[in-house]
């Protein structure tokens, strides 16, 4: 728990405002760099408010941190397309998820559970990803992970690295003659926990950037502009994986991460094969009982199926393999005072409590803020205001409340009520939707839609963030500014107001470029942005309408299959008005289920969400989507499975068929192209010979699409 001022040693006032000082530098530089704030201006201005009260009690730390606090240099790395995306990982969070997985793996092989299998386990580093490319064994490009389709070009930073006086990074400029001609090496960059310590000792000296954790320092190193800088931090380097490689060295994860070494690459010694759950488990404990004293830090172990052709059968499920999972460490706790519940209105109106908590470090990072879930977890916990909780942050995961520390509870602490109306100025009435099971569903939502301004002001937050309209300079601070722009012929109150502000901007007498914050400049530039983003594609659109339980590969997979917007209009529409057949299509879809479709139906049958979009769409021009890989020869078509396969189960013929673009149905209609029968296939083989479609067997296939 953060003390008073007042009763805290100088030391830890250090330590603890060179934290803070860091948290508000990295918020500072997601806000302005990367349009992405990740907390709340109020929790911002809560760690703002605490760093000031300690430089208040010791202004010598004021002096010391002027330059650490604020923007960093907006200077930008030029961009690099991973030719290989650069993937995540699941995350197995207990021993029954890591054991799991290893059953799944075998299911989706249609192996026996007894069945031996061969897993590598090996740490998981806690750094930044990077790929490093070779060609014609020189090295050529580094890069590092970005959003995993495009990275930043940091070769100038590597090289500098290689060339510092006594390197430490381990990455050679060349390889062996017997290196394939193209070969992209992959693993982590990090900082060792005494390295660690001493660059923010020394930073803290000349009055430096001092850095919450090592994984920031490590990034913060790398990706500096100045490629003399990074050489004089001591940066160090894992290879666990590839990206393209023209020939493969090894047909094991094992023998391709011993290449790696052969060829002068680090890696990590800790790596082992394992043949069974209980030895991969084994093996996390070991590692689990070396974290305190490695030297670096982890947070988990990463399992791999070690047999590269395994590998490819098993395939990808959205951004992570189906091969490898990470199995984490348990989180990080502390204890600290809950000063209050604050009730939050998400952009589907669901209520969400949050427990606004005495900042503390956990992990090294500040938290103030966790997250109760819901009004069921409330009673759960019988956690109450003034109440001293045990928070838990585990990985990028928000932080929650896992429990109240009862021997320290004030008598006077009453039980939360949850309120029943909406904290909005219009007082909605909160209602629990009844759940599929017919009972009442643990989340509160305010009734209000669009009448409610919290889910508008959300709704319009989610439009236009990054991963939606992504539209510069109108982040969320900026949209809750036009929200209520003190010129109501200024204001957003929906998306299509922002297409239509510039005209009105022209046509008003107080301009936009008035106001404190704006500048001629960045009118212009936000304007100019806007127009950019008159012209969107399909998927992206979809995504930003925020319908409920529609996330982005939710809505890539739907903008396929409609190809462009007017379809997709009326297949919802029709959804809406309760036709079984376009319901039934829209079911068939890979990933689409009763949720999604019940959404979608709730959307369009809601007539202010309707006539939203119908003045949103009037402002756009929306792009048709992409078709899968063209080049497959079953790319865009509907194919169904029926009878047994003897090559392949059915969940790889269907994994494998939709990588190469083909839609995957579960029962056959005359939209069907193709009908892939096996032994014991019945009526819906029937079926498709009276409706005229084409059959064809497992063999025939396979040869289709290439084996
Ligand atoms: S394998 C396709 N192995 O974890 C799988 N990743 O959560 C690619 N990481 O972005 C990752 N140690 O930055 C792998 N031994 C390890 C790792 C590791 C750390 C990081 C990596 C990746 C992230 C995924």
């Amino acid at each position: 728990m953060a003390r008073e001022p007042a009763s805290i040693t100088p030391l830890e006032a250090q330590i603890e405002h060179s934290t803070l000082a860091a948290e508000i530098a990295e918020h500072d530089r997601r806000y302005h760099q990367e349009d992405a704030p990740t907390i709340t201006d109020a929790e911002y201005d809560a760690l703002r408010r605490r760093l000031e009260a300690l430089e208040v009690q010791f202004p010598h730390l004021k002096a010391a941190a002027s330059t650490s606090v604020g923007a960093a240099p907006s200077g930008k790395f030029a961009k690099v397309k991973h030719r290989i995306p650069m993937l995540s990982l699941g995350n197995a969070m207990s021993e029954a998820e890591a054991r799991d997985f290893v059953e799944r793996v075998k299911r989706f092989l249609d192996w026996p559970s007894e069945h031996a299998l061969a897993i590598t386990a090996e740490p998981k580093i806690d750094g930044l990803s990077l790929s490093l490319r070779y060609e014609d064994r020189r090295l050529v490009s580094a890069a590092t992970r970005g959003d995993g389709a495009e990275g930043e070009d940091v070769t100038a930073n590597i090289r500098a690295l290689m060339a510092a006086p006594d390197p430490t990074i381990g990455i050679p400029a060349g390889l062996p003659a017997d290196a394939p001609d193209i070969t992209e090496i992959r693993g982590e960059v990090y900082l060792g926990h005494a390295d660690f310590a001493a660059l923010n000792a020394k930073q803290a000296e000349t009055g430096g950037k001092i850095f919450a954790n090592p994984r920031n320092a490590a990034a913060g190193s790398l990706r500096q502009l100045d490629a003399n800088i990074t050489a004089s931090r001591p940066l160090r380097f894992f290879a666990y994986g590839w990206g393209e490689m023209s020939a493969m060295p090894a047909m094991t994860q094992l023998g391709m991460v011993d290449t790696f070494k052969r060829w002068g690459f680090p890696t990590n010694p800790l790596m082992a094969r394992c043949e069974s759950a209980d030895d991969l488990v084994a093996h996390y404990s070991i590692i689990e009982r070396q974290r305190p004293t490695i030297g670096y830090d982890l947070d988990g172990v990463v399992y791999k199926v070690d047999d590269l052709t395994l590998q490819a059968r098993l395939g990808f499920v959205a951004r992570a393999p189906r091969w490898a999972i990470a199995h984490k460490f348990a989180a990080e706790k502390a204890v600290t005072r809950l000063n209050a519940i604050e009730i939050q209105v998400g952009r589907t109106g669901a209520l969400t409590p949050v427990a606004k908590l005495e900042p503390i470090t956990v992990g090294g990072v500040v938290v103030s803020n966790a997250t109760l879930h819901n009004a069921d977890e409330i009673a759960r916990l019988d956690v109450r205001i003034g109440d001293f909780v045990t928070i838990q942050r585990a990985g990028d995961v928000i932080p929650q409340v896992v429990d109240v520390v009862l021997e320290r509870r004030s008598s006077e602490a009453v039980p939360f009520e949850f309120p029943t109306l909406c904290p909005c100025a219009l007082k909605t009435a909160v209602i629990r939707e009844a759940t599929s099971a017919g009972v009442e569903g643990a989340v509160r939502r305010c009734s209000g839609e669009f009448a409610c301004p919290h889910q508008r002001i959300e709704h319009l937050k989610h439009f236009v963030s990054r991963r939606a309209f992504d539209i510069e300079g109108l982040g969320e601070k900026q949209i809750a500014f036009f929200y209520d722009c003190p010129v109501e012929t200024l204001r957003i109150r929906e998306p299509a107001d922002i297409f239509t502000l510039q005209r009105r901007n022209a046509e008003s007498l107080q301009k936009i470029e008035n106001f404190e914050g704006f500048g001629k400049t960045s009118v212009a530039k936000l304007f100019a942005a806007i127009e950019e983003r008159r012209s969107i594609s399909l998927e992206r659109f979809i995504f930003a309408l925020g319908i409920r339980h529609v996330g982005e590969t939710t809505a890539k997979v739907l903008a396929r299959a409609a190809g462009e917007w007017p379809d997709f209009e009326v297949s919802a529409r029709r959804i809406a008005a309760g036709d079984p057949e376009a319901l039934a299509e829209m079911q068939a879809l890979d990933q689409i289920g009763d949720a999604v479709t019940g959404a979608v139906a709730e959307f369009f049958t809601r007539a202010d969400a309707v006539a939203m979009v119908d003045r949103l769409v009037a402002e756009l021009d929306i792009k048709p989507a992409e078709k899968p890989s063209a080049a497959s020869p079953v790319a865009g078509k509907t194919v169904v499975f029926t009878g047994s396969l003897e090559r392949m189960t059915r969940d790889e013929a269907k994994a494998r068929a939709e990588s190469l673009g083909a839609k995957v149905a579960g029962s056959v209609s005359k939209k069907t192209d193709l009908v892939i029968a096996g032994p014991g296939a019945g009526s819906k083989l029937e079926t498709a010979t009276a409706l005229g479609v084409k059959v064809m067997s497992e063999e025939e296939w396979l040869a289709l699409i290439g084996g």
